[in-house]
């Protein structure tokens, strides 16, 4: 095994950072977090993973929702600026134009994609409330939907999100190397002609 043990590290990478939104104490409140990830497309089931102590982590508990809003580079410094200081002793909802959807959330206009989400379950595991959400509606820029289909949302280079990794460095998405469920499939074929 040509393997070293680094540890307990968590490193799958990059992920994207977002913005997560809520209510707290009447106004809306926004925490820059990295700990974010799908967990099921069809019902669509996102996860965040919150420090108990965030204002933020608060808000979700109080009003059972919030938003995830997943910004572009451009936005870099305005998203680690939320990830440095408090909702307790900062409005953070100066920063940003909010709109809101069904589920009570804030969400902001500048992120080209906004999940306004509602708690579906809630688990606590030492200091972290890790919230599993149901995704009651998607936003996306108008610039960025295809017309005549609302499906079709553009690649993402062209959304530009904003990956984090376990350096504690930001990155930007690379090329398309292969389609989903398909690339398999031009392996196996690949494959019999070999065998
Ligand atoms: C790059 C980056 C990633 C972060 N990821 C997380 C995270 O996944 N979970 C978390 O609880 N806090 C994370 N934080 C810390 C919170 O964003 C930070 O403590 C923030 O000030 C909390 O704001 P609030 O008290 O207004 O909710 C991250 C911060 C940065 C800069």
């Amino acid at each position: 095994m040509n393997k070293r043990a680094i540890g307990t590290v968590p490193l799958i990478y990059p992920v994207p950072i977002v913005l997560v939104g809520a209510m707290v104490e009447g106004r809306g409140n926004f925490s820059t977090i990295g700990d974010a990830a799908i967990m099921g497309i069809r019902p669509a089931l996102v996860c965040i993973s919150m420090n108990r102590t965030h204002f933020t982590t608060g808000g979700i508990q109080s009003s059972n929702a919030f938003s995830i809003n997943v910004p572009t580079t451009s936005q870099v410094s305005v998203v680690d600026y939320c990830g440095i200081v408090s909702g307790k002793t900062i409005n953070k909802a100066d920063l940003f134009t909010l709109f809101y959807g069904d589920g009570g959330a804030p969400m902001i206009e500048e992120c080209p994609v906004n999940l306004d989400c509602t708690v579906e379950k809630e688990i606590q595991i030492e200091h972290r409330c890790i919230f599993i959400g149901r995704v009651v509606q998607t936003y996306v820029d108008e610039k960025f939907v295809d017309e005549g289909d609302e499906r079709t949302v553009a690649e993402m280079p062209v959304l530009d999100p904003i990956m984090y990794a376990l350096d504690n460095r930001y990155y930007r998405v690379g090329g398309v190397i292969g389609t989903g469920y398909n690339e398999g499939r031009q392996y196996r074929e690949s494959s019999r002609q070999d065998g």
